[in-house]
């Protein structure tokens, strides 16, 4: 660890995106991860795409690739709860631990959770949207986490966020988390410029 950036406990990390999430409509913290697991993430995504593991993600509950590519243009590969691959487990133990903190901090009632890697390729996007369904209500906060190395402003890619009272611009840099409720806030992801624009995003859940 570099003496010059401290890690905060994980429950400082926690608090932080969940004081944002009640107090300003979103939650932001840097450093989420490790950089031993920032590192195993960000190598088992790239391996993933180079072998192509990854897919076009889905809109809603069906899949219609013409209407897709108008709406977003990343591609996804699913994280499995009970996966053997160590940075998974470690990223699914994080996850875990957050949504404990987050049931007992306030009586959240998460029962389960869905994350995947998503990589958009310069030029694609993800257009102004909520993450809860119409017919499925069970996605309550929304957690995007970055993977992005050295990524500036410059390189495209943010996360807008539409509040009610203002919009917020996310730049999406590596080891940033956000956090926000899945039934009211819309965002959207604008294009990336040159290099692909990697992450994971999910939702915890009530199912
Ligand atoms: C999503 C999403 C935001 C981001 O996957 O639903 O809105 O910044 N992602 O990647
Ligand atoms: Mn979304």
């Amino acid at each position: 660890m570099n003496s010059e950036t401290p890690s905060l406990a994980l429950e400082a990390k926690f608090e932080l995106l969940i004081d944002g999430m009640l107090n300003q409509g979103f939650g932001l913290c840097d450093q989420f991860f490790s950089p031993d697991l920032l590192l195993g993430l960000q190598k088992n995504l790239m391996k993933y795409h180079q072998s192509g593991e990854m897919h076009p993600a889905g809109v809603g509950r069906k899949f219609d690739y013409q209407r897709n590519a108008e709406i977003r243009g990343d591609v996804i590969r699913w994280i499995e709860p009970e996966s053997a691959d160590p940075h998974e487990a470690a990223f699914n133990q994080q996850i875990k631990a957050f949504v404990q903190y987050l049931n007992q901090t306030c009586y959240a009632g998460i029962n389960a959770f869905e994350f995947h890697y998503a990589s958009y390729e310069p030029g694609s996007f993800f257009k102004r949207h909520i993450d809860q369904f119409r017919s499925d209500r069970g996605r309550k906060y929304s957690l995007v986490m970055y993977l992005n190395e050295n990524w500036e402003a410059k390189d495209g890619g943010q996360l807008t966020l539409y509040l009610p009272d203002r919009e917020e611009t996310v730049v999406p840099i590596a080891g940033r988390a956000v956090f926000f409720k899945s039934d009211e806030l819309e965002h959207e992801v604008k294009p990336a410029h040159e290099r692909p624009r990697i992450g994971i995003a999910g939702w915890l859940k009530s199912v």
